[in-house]
């Protein structure tokens, strides 16, 4: 049992005996419409939307593992390393950062959007196997320039979609936190 969960029983130990709380806790903290600064301009809304480059094509593993996981920066270098290199007949100072970083060895700082606390297992590959689509939970990432959480991924959206009949998804604690 690592310390996380530990702390996350005890956790749940007092809100049981003391008369639970948090199921009524109000949406504050979460991190709704967080949509942070990139070190590159990436765009969804070009590449996913203009250019209707599939998102499997980049999140490779969604189908196969618990995490999504962001591109690797040889999957940019598919297109960018000597194909495009000009936006609009000029240079893109962006992509050659992006062509430095790729020739240093070194992979770009994106900043995560979406984080879950430790103690909260979420799995793409179950999701994604039962058919609900990224936008469900994502927006509508496709018409997006920056990325932003649109959901406030708390434990009631979770349990709310869970319990839905046609869902047959479980809301055990343990199908979550173990
Ligand atoms: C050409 C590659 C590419 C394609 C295609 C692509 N993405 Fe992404 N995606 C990225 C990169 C790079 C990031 C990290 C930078 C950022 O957050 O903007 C990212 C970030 C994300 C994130 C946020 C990850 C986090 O940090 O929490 C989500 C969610 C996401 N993409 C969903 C999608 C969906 C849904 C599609 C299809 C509609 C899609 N992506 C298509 C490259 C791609
Ligand atoms: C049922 C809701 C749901 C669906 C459907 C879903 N995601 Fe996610 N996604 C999440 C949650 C929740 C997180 C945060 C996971 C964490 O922090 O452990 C996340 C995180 C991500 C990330 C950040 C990297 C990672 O793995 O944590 C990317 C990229 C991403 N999703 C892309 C996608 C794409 C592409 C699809 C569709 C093929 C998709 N997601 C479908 C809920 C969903
Ligand atoms: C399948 C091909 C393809 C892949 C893969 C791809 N791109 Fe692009 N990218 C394009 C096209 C096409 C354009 C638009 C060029 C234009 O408008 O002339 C573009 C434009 C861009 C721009 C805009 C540059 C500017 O100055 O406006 C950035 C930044 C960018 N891509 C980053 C990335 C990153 C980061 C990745 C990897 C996560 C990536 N691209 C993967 C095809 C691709
Ligand atoms: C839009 C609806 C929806 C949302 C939102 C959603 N889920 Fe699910 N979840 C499902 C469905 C459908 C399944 C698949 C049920 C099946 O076929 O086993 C599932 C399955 C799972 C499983 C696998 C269960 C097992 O038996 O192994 C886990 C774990 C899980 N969800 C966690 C989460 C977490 C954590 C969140 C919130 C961060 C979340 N889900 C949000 C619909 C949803
Ligand atoms: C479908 C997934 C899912 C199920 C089922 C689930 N949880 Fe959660 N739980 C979450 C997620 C995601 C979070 C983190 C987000 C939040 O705090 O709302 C969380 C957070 C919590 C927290 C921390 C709240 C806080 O204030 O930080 C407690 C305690 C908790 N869950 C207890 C339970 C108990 C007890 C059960 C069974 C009755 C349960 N959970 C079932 C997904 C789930």
């Amino acid at each position: 049992m690592t310390t996380s969960t530990k702390l996350f029983l005890g956790v749940v130990l007092l809100a049981l005996v003391g008369g639970v709380g948090w199921f009524a806790k109000p949406p504050i903290g979460y991190n709704n419409d967080y949509a942070p600064d990139q070190p590159i301009p990436y765009s969804h809304a070009l590449h996913a939307g203009k250019y209707q480059i599939p998102c499997q094509y980049c999140h490779s593993n969604v189908e196969k593992s618990k995490h999504a996981t962001v591109p690797a920066l040889s999957v940019c270098m598919n297109c960018h390393q000597i194909g495009i290199r000009q936006v609009a007949g000029k240079q893109s100072p962006w992509l050659e950062k992006l062509n430095q970083a790729y020739e240093a060895g070194e992979s770009i700082p994106w900043v995560k959007v979406h984080m879950l606390p430790d103690h909260a297992h979420f799995n793409h590959k179950r999701h994604v196997g039962a058919g609900v689509s990224c936008q469900e939970c994502h927006g509508k990432i496709q018409e997006a320039a920056v990325v932003k959480q649109v959901q406030d991924l708390s434990m009631g959206w979770c349990v709310n979609c869970h319990r839905k009949p046609e869902n047959n998804a479980s809301i055990n604690c343990s199908t979550c936190h173990y």
